[in-house]
């Protein structure tokens, strides 16, 4: 049964995921049993009572109550048995312990962000220490997301003006891949991230390492290098001029931009600017309107950041 399993089921990097995959294999299992003496029932009274000569008669019965009986009880017990593991399962992943560690997770088109209780914010990456519950709580700021973790078999939607949470426990330092798992637009496929489960002194190294870049403190063009990881704008435009979603940021300043209403203009720091507060406002020829505004969400500091690391990239 554990040679099975390896061959169709992620890694098990949580204690979710023995239940959950028991409970999967019961199912398959009961399933491909039940599905073969069906149809092996099926054909063997095709054969056996086929009808041979226009004087066969089909005999009148009008049922059988011992059968009847049968296939209504030993039915139920099964379901009732899956219905009873599987809210075990359910009870246990909706109530996160008391003393978990808290992060809250926004999901955004298209990437992930993480903000910790101390202000420390993680774009694309959670890093979690190893051994200890951790909750999330969870919310979108534009369209569906679903949070999925494979590894920890566990999933969850974000729906924006609402929290929604999940948690898990990883024993084991390593590293496990989140998908989105609810298709919200061009870049949804896009749109991974990583959980990154550390010791507790590598944990609390990293966590120093990250509350060390005070954002007041850091010149421009590197505020805007990390705001590109943590506001998930790498999900769709790269800085080494590969292709994407949208357009490469790379030799991206004081190029001729084409849009798709006819104009053009140079990209200069009113039209980055513009693009950055009121994505649509022009869009890039070749491109979808697919870029969220982010007026309101980032402040005045944090776009000059990124149209300065943009002009860097020159
Ligand atoms: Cu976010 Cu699919």
């Amino acid at each position: 049964m554990e040679r099975l399993r390896h061959y169709f089921l992620p890694e098990q990097a949580s204690p979710f995921a023995q239940d959950v995959d028991g409970l999967f294999i019961f199912i398959t299992v009961a399933g491909t049993i039940l599905l073969l003496g069906i149809t092996a029932a099926l054909i063997y009274f095709s054969v056996k009572y086929k009808r041979r000569s226009s004087a066969d008669v089909t005999p009148v019965i009008r049922h059988n109550l011992a059968l009847e009986l049968t296939w209504t009880i030993v039915p139920t017990i099964l379901i009732l048995f899956i219905f009873a593991w599987g809210f075990r399962g359910y009870v246990q992943m909706r109530n996160a312990p008391a003393d978990a560690y808290e992060v809250y997770v926004t999901g955004l088109s298209f990437g992930w962000q993480f903000t910790y209780l101390n202000g420390v914010i993680s774009g694309g990456e959670l890093v979690v220490p190893a051994g200890r519950p951790v909750k999330l709580l969870m919310q979108s700021r534009d369209v569906l997301h679903s949070f999925f973790v494979p590894d920890f078999r566990i999933k969850q939607d974000l729906m924006p003006n609402r929290y929604t949470t999940v948690w898990f426990q990883a024993e084991n330092p390593g590293e496990h891949i989140i998908y989105c798992t609810e298709y919200c637009g061009s870049g949804h496929s896009n749109m991974m991230g990583r959980v990154r489960v550390l010791a507790d002194d590598a944990f609390d190294a990293w966590m120093a390492g990250e509350a060390a870049k005070n954002e007041q403190d850091l010149p421009l063009a590197r505020l805007g290098e990390n705001l590109y990881t943590q506001q998930g704008c790498m999900a769709c435009h790269s800085v080494d001029g590969s292709a994407g979603i949208g357009p490469t940021f790379a030799g991206l300043y004081g190029a001729t931009r084409n849009f798709t209403n006819g104009t053009s203009a140079v990209a200069d720091e009113v039209y980055l600017r513009e693009s950055i507060l009121v994505a649509n406002a022009r869009v890039v020829a070749g491109y979808p309107p697919a870029m969220p505004n982010y007026q309101g969400v980032l402040s005045d500091r944090q776009v000059d950041a990124l149209v300065e690391y943009i002009k860097e990239l020159n």
